[in-house]
């Protein structure tokens, strides 16, 4: 039986074209300092990561090479192994840190952004504040307070959606003051609920398809770049998908990738389906279907029950063609080494989210703008001065640094851009009184 797979698996070795990947250096998120690992925590990563790395090979070699799409799935939402799913990956300590988690200014202006707005469409009440991958929570919990402070009278819900029952978990713990997990047998839309210290009802849902519907103000701040793409190259003037395959003889040592590669031999349902942007001009390029399906949804949404999102990522419009990579202990690692062990992801594509959202509803969107910008726009030297002015001495370095990080454009400030929906019926109106941050 093993024989017969070890034969399956060199045989096709031969049958792929391998494909190369070039220096991703230079692509990634601001590091930080390596941390030290935490005791006792590697084992358990890597019992979960060595156990994902041969569920994948078995399934290769089963069915033959896999999408990147599939990979990235598996890699990070798997529910025994996946990446997100059973630890905390943020901060020092973990694979990367977010803006949130760097500064509370950044959500006390995207909290303020979002009051702003919502005032400007007459303050409807009651509504929903949505978040797609809240992570650890924070920035929840800072909207949270500055839409607490000042709602006036309005009556609102928090709506969390995510997939991770350990971040749900640390989400409810943020921002909550009791919270409960349902029985897997509930058949609710949701499968933990919570009310915050000041009585406001939160809910935590598996898909952006169980929020109840209703007015929304939806975010989402490194989400869309954790969804996984496919790969795509022009070959002889079709689309062909790169995919993976195991390794030639298998992984030898740590540094070496269990996986490689190939470039598909015929049509896969994806390449067979995908129809490139008006005027494309990559031969090679990443196309996140995932990513085009939760904007249709959040598009339509938005027409029929009307509403706000603001997507924060990093990303380009339209011209980048290869930044799948990952992370691991702040500094870019090799996908396709040691699977589950390290962050993936891939950079958003705006000028798609922009597409979709306008052609799936009827949708006005603004930007997307840098978020250096789009801070420096929503006064947040005028913040930092403030809390400069009560800070302890001895914190006033961390509070500076933590706010030039984010807008500085060699750091965060470029490479991570703001783009907001508003219900097309909105656009003249928005015309008049331009969305701030935006222009
Ligand atoms: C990179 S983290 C961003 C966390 C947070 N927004 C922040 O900025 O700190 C991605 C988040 O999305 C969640 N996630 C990833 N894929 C998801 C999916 N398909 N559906 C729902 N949540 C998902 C992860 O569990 C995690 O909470």
């Amino acid at each position: 039986m093993l024989r017969e797979a070890l034969r399956i698996g060199s045989r096709r070795w031969y049958s792929y074209k391998s494909v190369r990947r070039p220096n991703l250096a230079g692509t990634g998120a601001p590091k930080v300092e390596p941390a030290k690992e935490q005791p006792g925590a590697s084992s358990t990563v890597e019992n979960g990561h060595g156990s994902l790395a041969k569920q994948l090979r078995a399934k290769i070699l089963a069915t033959g090479p896999i999408p990147v799409a599939e990979y990235m799935r598996e890699v990070l939402t798997n529910p025994q192994a996946g990446y997100y799913m059973n630890k905390d990956v943020f901060g020092r300590e973990g694979d990367f840190i977010t803006s949130p988690e760097i500064s509370q200014i950044f959500g006390e202006l995207v909290g303020i952004w979002l009051v702003s707005e919502w005032r400007k469409m007459g303050s409807p009440s009651p509504f929903h504040l949505v978040e797609l991958g809240p992570g650890r929570g924070t920035l929840a919990r800072d909207v949270l307070k500055v839409i607490t402070k000042f709602k006036q009278d309005a009556e609102f819900s928090m709506h969390m959606v995510e997939v991770s029952p350990f971040l749900s978990k640390a989400q409810a713990q943020r921002f909550c003051y009791t919270h409960d997990t349902l029985p897997e047998d509930s058949q609710l839309p949701y499968y933990q609920m919570g009310t915050t210290a000041t009585g406001t009802k939160a809910f935590w849902h598996r898909r952006l398809e169980d929020v109840p519907h209703g007015f929304s103000l939806v975010l989402a701040h490194e989400f869309f770049d954790a969804l996984p793409v496919h790969k795509l190259q022009l070959v002889d003037g079709k689309w062909q998908e790169v995919l993976i395959d195991v390794a030639s003889g298998g992984a030898k040592d740590a540094k070496q990738a269990d996986f490689r590669y190939v470039l598909s031999r015929s049509q896969t349902p994806v390449s067979s389906v995908f129809r490139p942007m008006p005027n494309e001009t990559r031969a090679c390029l990443e196309y996140s279907l995932e990513t085009e399906r939760q904007v249709g949804l959040l598009a339509e949404r938005i027409e029929r029950d009307g509403g706000i999102a603001l997507i924060m990522d990093y990303g380009h419009f339209g011209e980048k063609t290869d930044t799948f990579r990952a992370f691991k202990q702040h500094q870019l690692h090799d996908p396709l080494i040691e699977p589950g062990s390290a962050d993936l992801t891939a950079d958003v594509d705006f000028k798609l989210v922009r597409h979709i959202a306008e052609t799936r509803g009827n949708v006005h969107c603004c930007g997307p703008v840098e978020q250096g910008l789009f801070l420096q726009r929503m006064q947040g030297e005028a913040r930092l001065d403030q809390l400069m002015a009560h800070a302890l001495p001895e914190n006033q370095q961390i509070i500076r640094s933590g706010y030039e990080m984010l807008t500085d454009s060699a750091q965060m400030g470029s490479r991570f851009k703001f783009l907001a929906m508003f219900p097309g019926v909105l656009a003249s109106h928005l015309d008049k009184y331009p969305v701030v941050g935006f222009s």
